[in-house]
């Protein structure tokens, strides 16, 4: 019997899940808040408009020679990186460009991206643009530790840690990641994303070595982002901070990044939208972003991400786009088994009424991202499902949950149900 099948198997059977979870989430939860910062490589993390500038520095303190810049065409026509390679240019320091990242970054993305590393003999890595392009990058890194394993391998769930329990820790090169989107967290995390467009399905690599070493929250790059990008990501920062915070993983160091991120999007949102330009706020959104990367981090996620995961690689779809209709939906149907911790978030965001009962607070919390999606034009529905898909992606997302400290457990016949749901079959019951 295949891993998966065997997967599958235990997670159809609901009660038994839901206690291994919880054993082995409060585990790792409370081990998280004790060891992140000796298990975790640190991170230097430089803020303020214009600081990508300084990207140069960084490498060549970390005895880069030639950086391979990893973006999309977008950004490099655009001129984003304009402010980062003067820099560079500055100082002399050689670096080669791919600008091949997709939206939904693919293993071909991350082949071509490896190949160009080893022709131009590059030795350390710049992860530049959305959370695509950083997971790209990160991936990259993983070929060029462990060349002799593909991402299919090392994204598969015997996968988890494939450079660290392998010992090629040292054979990851130098990474600086500089994000022009405030979303994804990508820039802290210690995760990446690749589409397998052959098999319909995303493949999660995992490992503390990708993490990057310096990132740089320049705002000043973000300035030019069309409203509904600006939107879709902070939504995706949310999150990223609400699925840790109301899972067994919790823990008191984590929550203080939560709450942080999910303010910084509550008390800014309105001022970017109103005024792309606005720099202060605009800086506050890629701390919350980074905020929700470190939330991830430390609590991990629960089903949100999953059927995001399998919805946006089945029918290309952009991640914040899912996030917006899926995020309320199962947060709801989470029902009780949550709302006391989402209450909590809710009242330490200063989003609910600190005087309502636990169970209206999680409701306030729940409508206010209702009202984010109306305000900003996210739909609150995915009518792409289609129903002949719906069995392979319920398997998808029971695979993916399997490792997440999830405090509900769904059965294949819930997972479809919720599907429906989200496709809006029930939009006017
Ligand atoms: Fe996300």
């Amino acid at each position: 019997m295949r891993l998966e099948d065997a997967i599958l198997k235990i997670a159809d059977s609901g009660e038994v899940g839901r206690y291994v979870k919880k054993g082995v989430g409060v585990l790792a939860g409370g081990l998280m808040d004790i060891a992140f910062p000796f298990l975790i490589p640190t991170q230097d993390v430089v803020e303020g408009p214009g600081s990508s500038a300084d990207v140069v520095k960084s490498l060549k303190r970390a005895g880069g020679k030639k950086a391979l810049i990893i973006t999309d065409k977008t950004l490099h026509e655009l001129g984003i990186l304009d402010t980062m390679l003067k820099g560079m240019d500055a100082e002399n320091f050689p670096y080669a460009i791919y600008d091949g990242v997709e939206p939904n970054p693919s293993i071909e993305n991350v082949e071509a991206a490896f190949d160009m590393y080893k022709k131009e003999a590059c030795d350390c890595l710049v992860g530049f643009g959305g959370g695509s392009s950083m997971d790209a990058c990160k991936a990259v890194s993983c070929r060029v530790a462990k060349p002799e394993q593909t991402i299919k391998q090392m994204g598969r769930l015997m996968g988890y840690f494939p450079i660290s329990f392998s010992g090629a820790n040292s054979k990851v090169p130098y990474i600086v990641a500089v994000p022009t989107t405030a979303g994804t967290g990508a820039e802290s995390t210690v995760a990446a994303v690749i589409s397998d467009h052959v098999e319909d399905r995303k493949y999660t690599v995992t490992d503390i070595s990708m993490r990057p070493r310096t990132v740089f929250l320049d705002a000043s790059l973000a300035t030019g982002l069309p409203p509904r990008v600006t939107a879709v990501t902070a939504i995706d920062a949310v999150s990223h901070c609400t699925e840790g915070f109301i899972s067994y993983g919790r823990n008191p160091r984590g929550d203080e990044w939560a709450i942080k991120g999910v303010r910084l999007v509550k008390d800014n949102i309105e001022a970017v939208m109103a005024d792309g330009k606005d720099l202060t706020a605009r800086q506050n959104l890629c701390t919350a972003a980074y905020c929700g990367g470190q939330s991830l981090n430390m609590e991990t996620t629960g089903y949100i991400h999953p059927f995001c995961h399998k919805i946006g690689a089945k029918y290309n779809l952009v991640h914040g786009r899912c996030i917006g209709a899926v995020m309320p939906i199962i947060l709801e149907d989470y029902g009780e088994v949550v709302a006391p911790r989402l209450a909590k978030l809710a009242v330490a965001t200063g989003i609910a009424d600190p005087n309502a009962s636990e169970s209206e607070q999680a409701k306030q919390y729940i409508q206010w991202i209702r009202d984010f999606d109306a305000k900003y034009g996210i739909d609150p529905y995915i009518p792409e499902i289609r129903d002949e898909d719906l069995d392979e992606i319920a398997d998808s997302i029971m695979v993916e949950i399997f490792v997440y400290p999830n405090k509900k457990v769904y059965t294949r016949d819930e997972i479809k149900h919720l599907l429906k749901v989200i496709r809006g079959d029930y939009a006017n019951a």
